[in-house]
Order: C-alpha cells, then sequence, then structure tokens
C-alpha cells in the first residue's frame, strides 16, 4: 500500500511520469513521494488502488458537498447523460439552476454560467472593467481566486517581496507589467489601510475583488467593518464590488453574503455548484450583469465557453443545492463546529500549541498559536510549514484525507467519523509536541 514502492499507486506513478509533467496533472494531488491513486468514492469514503479505505475531508478541494457517487446525482446525471452531454442548442437544466441561484440569493437576479472557479474570475473582473471602462482591480493580499494573471498578484508574497503597504508581487516569471500595475492589492482585515489604498486609487478601480474567507490566508474571516468598508468605499468610488465565493458558497443558503448580510455587485461561483462536475457561474444583479447581454447589439463583455451551462453539469448543480436544506447547513455547521472544539481539545491534551479556524462545514488546523487576522499573521515560519505537511501526511497514514489549507465536511459524514478523525489528530499532535 501507499507509501510502499510496490504499491499499485508508485505502479501508476510510474507510468504517469513519462506522460504528465512531473507526473501530475494538478499541484494539490502531489504528496511525497508520490500520489495517492483513488480507485472509487462511495459517501464520505474514497478507495485507493490498493484497496486503502479512508474517510475524506477534502472533498476535491471544497467542491463535493455530498461526497462521492452520491444516489440523486448520480441517477439525474446518469440520465442526462442518456439523453446527451451537450448542445448548441440551451436547455431548460440552465433555467432550472439559474432560477434555484436567484430564489436563494437576494443580490442574484441574473445568472451566467462557465465551467471553472479561474473563469468565473477572470470573467466577472473583465465584466468590471467593461462596465466602468477602468483598468484596475483590486484584490486581497495572499488571496487565492485561480489561475487568471490578475487574480494571481500577491498570491504567496513573503515577508523579502511583500513591502509595508502591500506590492504587487507577480506570482509567475513573465507577467506583463501592465498586469502588475493594474493590480492593486489591499491587506486582508486591516480595514483601515485598505481603505487609503482604495480610496488613493479609487477613480482607477473597476472592481474589488475579496475572498470573504480566504482559505489561503488562513481561513480567517474578514471582519464585519472589513467587509462594510469594502462596500462603503466603492459606493463611493464607483468600483464594482465583487464576491468570490467559489468556496464560501457551502457555508449558508446564501453563502457568506447572506452570514455579512452583504450586497455584492457580482459573485462568483463553482465547487459546490455543479454538484461535482465542472460547473462555475457570475452571479449579480440584473444592472451589473447587463454587461453580457447582447440585445442592443456586442455586450460590454462577451463571455462564451463550449461546454458552459451543459446539462450534465446544470443537472448535477440543481440535484446538489437542493439538497442542502436549511436544515442540512445546520447540521453541517454542527458537524464543523464538533470538528473544531474536538481539535481544540485535542490540542490541548496532547500539549500541542496550535489553533483551530474556520466556520460551518470549513475547518483549518494551524500549527502555530500566534493570534491571527491577517494574511501576515497567518504566514508560515518554515518550521510551521514544515508541521503542517507533517499533519498531512500523518493523517493521511491514519486514513483520513485531508489538505494544508483546510477540510471540507461533506452531507454524509457522520459524528462518529468526526470523533474518529479527531482521535486520530490528537495522536499526529502528541508526535508533533514531542518533536518541537
Ligand atoms: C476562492 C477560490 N476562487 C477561485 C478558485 C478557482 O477555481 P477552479 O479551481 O475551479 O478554477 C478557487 C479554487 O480553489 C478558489 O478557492
Amino acid at each position: 500500500m501507499w507509501p510502499d514502492s510496490d504499491s499499485a499507486s508508485a505502479k501508476l506513478y510510474a507510468r504517469a511520469e513519462q506522460v504528465e509533467p512531473g507526473g501530475i496533472n494538478r499541484l494539490q494531488t502531489w504528496q511525497e513521494p508520490f500520489p495517492v491513486y483513488a480507485a472509487s468514492g462511495a459517501g464520505a469514503y474514497v478507495t485507493d488502488v490498493d484497496g486503502v479505505r479512508r474517510l475524506d475531508l477534502a472533498n476535491n478541494f471544497a467542491s463535493l458537498m455530498h461526497g462521492h457517487a452520491h444516489p440523486a446525482i448520480t441517477a439525474a446525471v446518469t440520465e442526462q447523460i442518456a439523453r446527451g452531454s451537450c448542445f448548441i442548442l440551451p436547455t431548460e437544466s440552465e433555467i432550472f439552476l439559474a432560477e434555484l441561484l436567484c430564489a436563494r440569493v437576494e443580490g442574484f437576479e441574473r445568472v451566467r454560467f462557465c465551467n471553472t472557479g479561474t473563469e468565473a474570475v477572470m470573467i466577472a473582473l473583465k465584466a468590471a472593467r467593461a462596465r466602468t471602462g477602468r483598468p484596475k482591480i483590486a484584490k486581497l493580499e495572499g488571496a487565492y481566486h485561480g489561475m487568471y494573471d490578475f487574480a494571481e498578484i500577491s498570491l504567496d508574497s513573503g515577508p523579502e517581496t511583500w513591502g509595508n503597504v502591500p506590492r504587487s508581487v507577480p506570482y509567475t516569471q513573465g507577467v506583463p507589467k501592465g498586469v502588475i500595475e493594474d493590480t492593486v492589492v489591499i491587506p486582508y482585515n486591516d480595514t483601515d489601510a485598505a481603505a487609503r489604498i482604495l480610496r488613493g486609487q479609487g477613480p482607477e478601480i473597476a472592481g474589488i475583488l475579496i475572498d470573504p474567507v480566504s482559505l489561503s490566508c488562513g481561513m480567517i474571516p474578514l471582519e464585519q467593518n472589513f467587509i462594510d468598508m469594502v462596500q462603503a468605499v466603492a459606493a463611493e468610488t464607483g468600483a464594482l464590488v465583487i464576491f468570490d465565493e467559489v468556496v464560501t458558497f457551502r457555508l449558508g443558503p446564501q453563502g457568506a453574503q447572506g452570514l455579512y448580510g452583504a450586497k455584492p455587485d457580482l459573485t462568483t461561483l463553482g465547487k459546490i455548484v455543479g454538484g461535482g462536475f465542472p460547473v462555475a457561474a457570475i452571479a449579480g444583479h440584473a444592472e451589473a450583469m447587463g454587461v453580457f447581454d447582447h440585445r442592443a447589439g456586442k455586450p460590454l463583455n462577451p463571455s462564451s465557453g463550449t461546454f458552459t451551462a451543459n446539462p450534465v453539469g446544470m443537472t448535477a448543480g440543481r440535484i446538489a443545492l437542493e439538497l442542502m436544506t436549511e436544515a442540512e447547513y445546520a447540521r453541517m455547521d454542527a458537524l464543523g463546529e464538533r470538528a473544531r472544539a474536538g481539535l481544540r481539545a485535542a490540542m490541548d491534551e496532547a500539549g500541542y500549541p496550535g489553533q483551530v479556524a474556520g466556520l460551518g462545514s470549513m475547518f483549518r488546523i494551524h500549527t502555530s498559536a500566534r493570534p491571527m487576522k491577517t494574511y501576515r499573521d497567518t504566514f508560515p515560519t518554515p518550521a510551521e510549514a514544515e508541521a503542517t505537511t507533517k499533519l498531512q501526511r500523518d493523517l493521511l497514514l491514519a486514513g483520513f484525507i485531508t489538505t494544508t489549507k483546510g477540510c471540507f465536511i461533506s452531507t454524509p459524514t457522520t459524528e462518529a467519523d468526526i470523533d474518529a478523525f479527531v482521535e486520530a489528530a490528537k495522536g499526529c499532535f502528541a508526535k508533533l509536541a514531542t518533536a518541537a
């Protein structure tokens, strides 16, 4: 079994290395010394190619609200595939999913579908520019929003590059100068400093992109006064407020904006809205979404895509969201709280000085007890990063799939599953405490 060199995963990786760069297709699947290959998933569990079954708390990085192969989603999708998987003609399925989203969230009056969160963020940023005629985008230091150049700026800036007032730090080599100059970076959860920067560049900023609970900023929620400030400054300067709820839409029927009582102009959605299939969307009030409307000639922001709104994803997304009743959200919140409280108690018992962040069905273990509010507070020292990686690996060996950026509970997960996870984590904390 993994990580043995004669395991089925080792054999698959040896083949993959010959045909895929680094032997993988996505950075998040990487695991030293080679990835664990999945064979199948059912409910909250995944079985790997060596027959080892593990509780899945990654759920494809927050995208599977109902775990694997939920019977209702599988049945509906199978039935749809038998009738065709995509057409040049629209189908009723896209109307169903858009109606459902608009009925749930007060600020959603129109929805435009695409396939990935990266695309949704890219389209929303372009929409903000098209609507305002301005070039600049403001984004949070440290926040991940997918792979669009502008959204990647200062994604992983560190002490050696970030500057006193956050600098625009390119994420990769060769980023065009214009992208760096036209991306305004604001500090996560530092309301006064962010307001100063936004007001300073106000007339040039098209959109302010924020993730209310950014995973790459430690899963520390933005404070209410930060969100209120963003909305107030945007109202003053004429910028659009864009919430990236690709992850946080799992927090409640109206996503994080419902929890904050916020009304962004545009919201990007992804992950759970596809019920396990590649679906993403931009949603917002009719006026902001008017940039996509073609009826008066070429739209201000034409957006298109061959597989957008395909009926397979639309159907899966509709069923996945229909299953998320108010009661189900409450049950998920309680499971999340059970995990957070259990992990905190486990750290205490093991004498390990860490902390647990998160809310709703999401939680994040930090290998530092330092108070955390901003991205910079959450930025790990090399020793903390190493401990986080070790913890993820030890949990994997103990039968639990997690990520270093956080865990995301699915509806088939039980209290007993959470308790077993907490117990295993306690053992891992004790090991880390001894090693420290
Ligand atoms: C907040 C946020 N926005 C956007 C994205 C990009 O989504 P995708 O991976 O579907 O392109 C992610 C992916 O993890 C995300 O976490």
